[in-house]
């Protein structure tokens, strides 16, 4: 069965995280490389949601122009008078309110809310509300959840408003709820700020909706952690951890071997193939593909990049924006810049930086090599100490080196320059003209021995 009413969807931003002891407004503040209500925007896409608005107040222009392209509206709320007030001010942005629709709220700073939780939510709803209550051994602090006899939602009440008998309620309200569009409006006017705090609750609506005769349902998250705040430093980084955990697990139960879950970090979307290994310490940012087989040693960070299958990247590797072909060897201590494309079977051993550069298949620098703004064929060699000088302090120009070309050792391509297919060039040549195929081209002084030469000897004060 499937809910057949509109979604609109309101995150709460305006509050000023003052724990955070920051700058940078807390629902900015990033969880696996992205803010905070950025995620929260991703599970509210992921329900489908008709129109998102984002209540902001401290750090207003700041959260909206981080979220500028976010397709989401915004409505201000300041001074910040309750979350009760928040969602007030997002009612005009929400407007037309569909007479059948579900207005769910969600907040910035609880940012791993899961879509299944939150579609088991709008489910339970229907008409009604929903709310996403827990059971919590320590429940301080926290607006706790009053029913009736019969079990029945009766109300909210917060903690500095509770009795010591409802203090020891464990049951409670995570802010996470979903309200009837067609009552929203006559409710949100109704509330009042008589409360120990002097704010507008937006947890009062609970006890409006029961005297209407609107039924509350309450869910669970599917796990604890997504309703966790984030308040502080150190909450941001068990979140994290948490976060980094959940996706560690989500791998391995697809088949990834990972050496050691607790020390893998994915900021993107990481997507596997069958047999893919990953050694300790790697962090993978943006959109990185590993095909089938891949195998990537400890300590490699790779953002944007895809290793096609039975590739290696050894220890301490930085690929960025690159793609590495079947079969390729990377590493140690190599470094793909954004550009870099790799053949079938090429190797790129340790440092050796490549940038906007295609390797072709089979070709190999295997140490100590720049090589940047170069076209590479089939089979070459690069020595080691080979460099393009791609800059002459203006622009940048290509170096073309065709199939089979064999590049001594501490060579220096001055670009632009084209090394003809086959062509051999001698250890120390500093190439400033085209090199033609099958050629050896050497530009060096000639060897010379003196013999009968003195080395000096050292004189005496
Ligand atoms: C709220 C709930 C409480 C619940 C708890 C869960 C109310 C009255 N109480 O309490 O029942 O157990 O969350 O964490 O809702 N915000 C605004 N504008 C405001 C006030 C708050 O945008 O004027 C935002 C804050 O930035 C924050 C969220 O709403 O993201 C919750 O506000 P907070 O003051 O932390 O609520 P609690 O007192 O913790
Ligand atoms: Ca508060």
């Amino acid at each position: 069965m499937s809910h057949a009413h509109p979604l609109q969807v309101v995150i709460l931003a305006a509050g000023q995280g003052t724990r955070m002891r920051s700058g940078l407004p807390k629902v900015l503040h990033p969880i696996a490389g992205q803010a905070m209500v950025h995620h929260v925007i991703a599970a509210a896409s992921a329900l489908s949601s008709r129109k998102t608005v984002v209540v902001v107040g401290h750090g207003a222009s700041v959260v909206e122009g981080a979220l500028a392209d976010a397709g989401v509206a915004f409505a201000v709320q300041s001074p910040q008078l309750g979350t009760g007030h928040a969602v007030q001010m997002a009612l005009p942005a929400l407007q037309p309110l569909p007479k059948d629709g579900q207005v769910l709220i969600l907040y910035g700073d609880v940012p791993l809310i899961q879509p299944a939780t939150l579609k088991a939510l709008l489910q339970a709803a229907g008409d009604g509300v929903g709310l996403v209550t827990q059971h919590l051994e320590h429940p301080t602090g926290y607006g706790r959840i009053v029913r009736d006899e019969a079990g029945n939602v009766v109300c909210n009440v917060e903690e500095k408003d509770a009795t010591d008998e409802q203090r020891k309620i464990t049951e409670v309200n995570t802010g996470i709820l979903c309200l009837p569009a067609c009552h929203l409006p006559d409710w949100l006017g109704a509330l009042s700020n008589n409360n120990a705090q002097g704010e507008y609750y937006l947890t009062d609506l609970l006890a409006m909706a029961v005297k209407a005769g609107v039924p509350v349902h309450t869910v669970s998250p599917q796990h604890d952690w997504e309703v966790a705040g984030v308040n502080s430093k150190v909450q941001l980084a068990m979140l994290e951890r948490v976060w980094q955990q959940h996706q560690a697990e989500q791998l391995m139960i697809d088949g990834v071997r990972l050496a050691d879950p607790a020390r893998i970090d994915i900021r993107g979307a990481l997507a596997c193939g069958r047999d893919v290994s990953i050694d300790v310490g790697c962090v993978f940012e943006g959109a990185v593909v590993l095909e089938d087989g891949v195998q990537i040693g400890p300590y490699c960070v790779l953002r944007d990049a895809t290793i096609k299958a039975g590739a290696r990247i050894d220890a301490f590797s930085h690929l960025d924006q690159a793609v590495v072909g079947p079969d390729a060897v990377v590493g140690p201590y190599a470094r793909l810049r954004p550009g870099s494309t790799l053949g079938a079977g090429a190797h790129v051993g340790n440092f050796v930086e490549l940038k906007n550069t295609q390797l072709g298949n089979g070709s190999k620098a295997n140490h100590l090599a720049y090589v940047g703004d170069a076209t590479v064929g089939e089979r070459v060699n690069i020595g080691a100490g080979t460099i393009t000088c791609n800059y002459d302090g203006a622009n940048k120009h290509r170096t073309i080196i065709e199939d089979d070309a064999f590049i001594g050792s501490d060579t220096q391509l001055v670009a632009p320059v084209t090394v003809g297919r086959g062509a051999t060039l001698g250890a120390g040549t500093t190439l400033t003209k085209d090199a033609p195929p099958d050629a050896l081209t050497v530009s060096r002084a000639k060897q010379l021995s003196l013999t009968g030469w003195q080395r000096p000897i050292k004189q005496k004060k």
